[in-house]
């Protein structure tokens, strides 16, 4: 990718009037070329855009081939369905948390990413706290949030519920995380949760092709070992860090236990005995 030295690697698209005055807030936050009223399959200045249009935010490959966007979308659309369809508190991730009938952790999402195992966890009754460090990422998912609590519809009152157990906290590496007494009034969550970006994963057939333009943005997280020293810092109870399945421990420290799924895994580190 970085073939494309002489270019930036990301754009800044805005293609709706009603937004110029937001769209020049984030070129100038994010630090990205503001192009106006562009096609992202015509433009060549750039190998990947941040589309700003009538439904919000978008990243986008650039190009005539390009996958389509990535969007943040707790209404409709798979996350959405899993809220609907889902397995509840037997899904994998909720055992993982150590969710069960009237134990329903505060828990810290380290690496949020999209946001989507935040919502599951939401949805299930946890309070969430979101930290991410991409700012593209962070624009991504705060624009998904504000766009679900502006649509949610009156009837809704469950998703109503679940955006406001979810916090999204300002755009920091969660390595250095300070929570204010205000965030966090008992000094630590019950949970912390982890789901670095791993090297190679953008490579194997189950990633969508939209993917591959979070994971160009994003990298694979190199650095994902030191998160789980600061983790164990702040978890109460558990730490979990969900992995591909043949992974090797993060920080190279093996777990308390193992949940194994078809594809990934969860590491379970414990700390206290959850009641
Ligand atoms: C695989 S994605 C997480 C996906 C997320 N679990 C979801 O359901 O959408 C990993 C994310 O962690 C973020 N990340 C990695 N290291 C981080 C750190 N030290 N601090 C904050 N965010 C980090 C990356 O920027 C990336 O967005």
């Amino acid at each position: 990718m970085n073939s494309h030295i002489d270019k930036p690697l990301l754009s800044l698209v805005c293609n709706s009037i009603d937004k110029t005055a937001l769209g020049i807030e984030l070129s100038q936050k994010l630090q990205l070329p503001l192009l106006e009223d562009a096609n992202p399959k015509f433009i060549e200045s750039s190998e990947f855009v941040l589309l700003l249009d009538g439904k919000g935010l978008a990243l986008q490959q650039t190009g005539r081939k390009a996958p389509g966007e990535i969007r943040v979308d707790f209404i409709s659309g798979s996350v959405d369905h899993r809220r609907k369809q889902g397995g509840g508190k037997g899904q994998m991730i909720a055992k993982a948390c150590g969710l069960k009938a009237g134990a329903l952790p505060k828990i810290l999402d380290m690496t949020a990413g999209l946001g989507k195992d935040a919502f599951v966890l939401a949805s299930l009754g946890c309070e969430m706290l979101l930290n991410e460090r991409s700012p593209i990422v962070h624009a991504l998912l705060s624009d998904g949030l504000a766009r679900a609590a502006d649509s949610v519809r009156w009837d809704d009152v469950e998703l109503a519920e679940i955006l406001a157990r979810m916090t999204l906290l300002g755009n920091s590496d969660s390595r250095q995380l300070c929570l204010t007494r205000e965030q966090l009034p008992e000094g630590k969550v019950d949970v912390v949760y982890l789901d670095p970006m791993f090297p190679g994963r953008d490579k194997s057939a189950d990633v969508k092709k939209e993917m591959r333009a979070f994971h160009a943005i994003v990298g694979a997280d190199l650095d994902a070992a030191d998160l789980l020293p600061q983790a164990l810092r702040l978890a109460e109870y558990r730490v979990v860090v969900k992995r591909p399945r043949k992974a090797p421990f993060l920080n190279e420290l093996a777990p308390n236990f193992q949940l194994l799924g078809k594809s990934s895994r969860y590491d379970i580190y414990t700390l206290k005995k959850m009641s």
